[in-house]
Parts: C-alpha cells; structure tokens; sequence
C-alpha cells in the first residue's frame, strides 16, 4: 500500500519504518528539516532499539523515504497517518495546531480519494475537527472529493517501541466508515497474524480509549508511589507489598513499580488532557488531580531525603547522578524527573557530576532551557561525564534516577571506597538492602526502611 506519515517523531517514524518492514511503501514527512536531511544521510534523530537497522533496510530497498516536501507527501499516501505532537496547552488541554495542520495540507492538496488516520494522541472529537478542517480546504478550492476520517491511537513504549509495533498487544481502529475499516485491517493483518487483536470500534470509543489507558497506567503508577510513602511509614517494604499484591491476576505485576515518579511525553500530558475534558464535560475529575499532585511530589521525594540527611544548605557536597532520561533505553528527556531533581539540587548548592548512557545530549540541551534563569555559577555546578564511574570521582554520596541495565550489578567495593559518606539515594530500588548494606554502604530507596 501507498502510506504517507506526517510527523516523523518517535510514533511517527517507528510507524513509518514498521509498516515498510511489511512491504508498504511509506513517505514519512516533516517539517523539521534537521530531522529529515538525519535520515537522508542514513542516520536517526532519536535512540531507539532496533529502528537503525530497520530505517536502514528499508530505505535501502527504497520503501521508505523522508521528505519535507507536502505536497508530494499529500500525493503519495492512499492512507495518510497523522503522527504529529499534541503538547499541552497552557490550560492543559491537547493543543491541536499541529494536527490541524495536518489536516488542512492534506485538504490543500489532495487530488484522490484519502484515508486520513489520526495517530496522534488526541482528545475525543478531534476526529470530526479533522473532517471539518479537510472539507473547509477543500470548499475553498471548490473541490468535490470523498475521503474518510479514522482514529488509530498508538500505544508503543519508548525503548520498545519497533516490538510494541510489530507485537502488538491490540489495534484499535475507530471508524464509521466500510473503506476506511478494510484498508486499516489489511494493512495491519500481517501484524496480528497469529491472534486476532484488532479491535474495530466507533471513532470516539477509539480516541477516548487511549487517554483511558494512559490514566489507568499512571493511576496504578502514582498509587503505588503513595502506598510506598506510607509504607516506609509503617516499616512495610513496598517491594515485598509489590509482589504480594501483583500475584493476584485481577491486579497482575506490570506498571506497579513505585520509583521517582513517572514522566515522559505521554502520562504527564494525557493525565491533564483526561483531567481538561472532564471539567470542560462538567465531570471534574478527582482522580486524575490526585494522580498528577502524587506525582509532582513524588518526582522530590530522593531530593527530599538528601534534604532531610544534609539540610537545606547542600554546598560543598557533590553528588554522582546516574541516570537522566525518563525512562532506560530511550534518549526522551520530557517531563524527565531529573530535571526536577537536578534544578532542585543546584538550587540547593550541590555540584552534580551527571551520567547517561544516551540522554546525556538531549540532556544538557533541555536542562540548559530549564536553567536559563540561573546564575552561571549555579549551571556551572552540573557537570555531564561520559561513565558511572567518572561520575563517582570526589562524590560524596551516588543518586540513581534511570534504572538503566548498566547500574543494576555495580562493584559496591568500589562504590564503598569512592564515595566519601558512602551513601547511596536510590530512586528505582535497584538493590537489595541487606546486600548493600553488607558493604558498609547506607542505603535509602523509595518505600523501604
Ligand atoms: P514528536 O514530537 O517526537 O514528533 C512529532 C513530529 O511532528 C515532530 O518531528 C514535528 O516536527 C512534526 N510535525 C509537527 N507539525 C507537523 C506538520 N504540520 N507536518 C509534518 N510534521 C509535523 O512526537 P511523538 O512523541 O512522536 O508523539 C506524536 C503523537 O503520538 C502525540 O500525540 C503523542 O501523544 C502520541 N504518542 C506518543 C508516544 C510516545 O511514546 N512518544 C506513544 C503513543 C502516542
Ligand atoms: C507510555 C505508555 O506505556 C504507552 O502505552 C503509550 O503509548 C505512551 O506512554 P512511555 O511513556 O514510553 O509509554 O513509557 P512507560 O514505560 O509507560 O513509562 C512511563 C513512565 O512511568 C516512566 O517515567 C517510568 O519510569 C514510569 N513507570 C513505569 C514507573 O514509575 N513505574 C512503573 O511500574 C512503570
């Protein structure tokens, strides 16, 4: 099949380089030209397992292409993939400038039947804004033309994301429409081979179904982080609690791991969209507000037990910081809790000697934003290394944001010796504290004592 993606960001560009796996012939367009002359050179603007190799082959076998040029994106794709941002608004709500956009491009531009496929996370109705920006281009041009407009929420993880796509938990497709609903089943069937999880639903179903996803998780994310508050209270450890109550299948054990609080691109803003469209329906949610106030205050909780050994005043102290990204294998440094952590530490007086294995140039770029109002002598206390190790030479205590597989079996001797109040704040609880311990280390992690 002919297939234009338009955003050619994480979802787009793992779409993109999936469906041409299976044969399709894909146009993926941007308007960033940086990121598209990336991948005309053979390179990819993001870290992400497994997409080199796929962007590489199939761009070789001429089934991919990237371009900044719209109108021959709009001509090629019998089925056009809408895959740009939707940031937050000020107010919370998606912002959906990008999309429409998008939309108003194809309608400039079309000159045959489309299949608009809206990817992007949007919120319910968005769809029928998508139409009407369509048919506005085109009563402008005097144009008749037919086309369809159908919702296909993405639900790929960073650091997974070519396996989500090519393994799909399940496909929602939401459509009204016969044509629309057998192109998206054949173009997906080779990705639901083996068991049938495409799920056809109406389209306001489909778009609803992915901000309810997205606040479930971050619901289960945020309760547990409660819970492990109160545990560290009682003397209970929530990792222990953790396993007791993930055996149970009506609770099952994904997505209960208490840590330094969620980020990324999606659970932060979908959790305030979700929070947006219920006041704007007048059904304030209570819920959603509770799960993104545990949030923010669990994102302080490691600077809140540095704070509580060493006081308010850390000058002089120096911290070793392994890990930046919001998640392991992935560069993505929205809505990271290090940048939280690392504002709140400098502000502190505390020098950073900060590692990533792969975010660390995303991560000054975004930190250097989050800065901008300090005072050099401030920024210049954050310093970027290039090992675990390097980041622990003077330290006097390690801070562990990113559970990256790197950091999980240390050398505790040597992490004994290095750091001078041999002490380490763990915000993934990456170790066993009677291990740690056995080395003369102090340990603190999130919901144990
Ligand atoms: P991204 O910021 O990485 O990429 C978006 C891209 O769209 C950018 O490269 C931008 O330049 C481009 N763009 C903007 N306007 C354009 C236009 N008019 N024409 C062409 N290109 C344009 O965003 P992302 O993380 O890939 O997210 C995209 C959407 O998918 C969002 O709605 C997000 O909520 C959703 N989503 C993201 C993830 C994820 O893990 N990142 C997972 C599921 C769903
Ligand atoms: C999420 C959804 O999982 C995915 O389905 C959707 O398409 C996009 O948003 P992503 O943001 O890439 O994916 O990563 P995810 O693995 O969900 O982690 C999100 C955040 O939650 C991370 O900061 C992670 O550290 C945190 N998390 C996750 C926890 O704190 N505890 C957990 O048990 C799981």
């Amino acid at each position: 099949m002919k297939i234009t993606v338009i955003g050619t960001g994480y979802v787009g560009l793992v779409t993109g380089a999936c469906l041409s796996e299976m044969g399709n012939h894909v146009v993926c367009l941007d308007v960033d030209a940086r990121k598209i002359e990336i991948l005309n050179a053979g390179g990819i603007p993001i870290h992400e397992p497994g997409l080199q190799e796929l962007v590489r082959r199939n761009a070789a076998a001429g089934r991919l292409e990237f371009t900044t040029d719209i109108p021959r994106a709009v001509a090629h794709g019998t089925l056009q993939f809408i895959a740009v941002g939707t940031p937050p608004d000020e107010d919370g709500s998606a912002d959906l400038q990008y999309v429409t956009a998008a939309a108003r491009n194809i309608g400039r531009l079309m000159t045959d039947h489309k299949v608009i496929v809206d990817k992007s996370t949007v919120p319910v109705g968005t769809a029928d804004k998508v139409r009407a920006a369509v048919a506005d281009e085109l009563a402008r041009r005097g144009v008749d033309l037919a086309f369809s407009v159908a919702s296909n929420p993405e639900f790929l993880k960073e650091g997974a994301a070519v396996e989500d796509f090519m393994r799909p938990d399940r496909i929602i497709i939401g459509t009204d429409d016969e044509r629309a609903t057998l192109l998206l089943r054949a173009l997906y069937a080779p990705f639901v081979r083996n068991h049938d999880r495409l799920l056809v639903m109406d389209v306001k179903s489909a778009e609803f179904s992915k901000y309810a996803a997205n606040a479930m998780l971050a619901t289960r994310i945020s309760f547990m982080n409660e819970l492990s508050r109160l545990a560290e209270a009682l003397g209970a450890d929530i990792e222990q609690v953790r396993v007791g109550i993930g055996s149970d299948p009506r609770i099952g054990t994904h997505f209960l791991y208490a840590g330094a609080g969620y980020g990324g691109s999606c659970f932060p803003k979908d959790v305030k969209a979700l929070a947006r469209t219920a006041a704007e329906a007048g059904l304030p949610s209570k819920m959603m507000a509770a799960v993104e106030a545990v949030n923010e205050e669990q994102k302080l909780v490691l600077v809140r037990k540095i704070v509580a050994q060493y006081g308010e005043d850390l000058s002089g102290k120096t911290f070793a910081l392994w890990g930046l990204a919001f998640k392991p294998n992935t560069d993505d440094m929205r809505e990271a809790p290090s940048r939280v952590i690392v504002a709140e530490l400098l502000r502190r007086g505390a020098t950073l000697q900060a590692y990533d294995p792969v975010a660390a140039d995303e991560a000054r770029r975004v930190i250097a934003l989050d800065l901008g109002d300090e005072k050099p002598e401030t920024r210049d206390r954050l310093r970027f290394v290039s090992s675990a190790t390097a980041a622990l030479a003077q330290a006097d205590a390690l801070v562990i944001v990113t559970e990256w597989k790197e950091f999980r079996t240390p050398d505790f001797e040597a992490l004994a010796q290095a750091l001078a109040d041999r002490r380490i704040f763990d915000g993934r609880n990456l170790y066993n504290p009677a291990l740690v311990r056995g080395f003369g280390l102090d340990y603190r992690s999130i919901g144990r004592s």
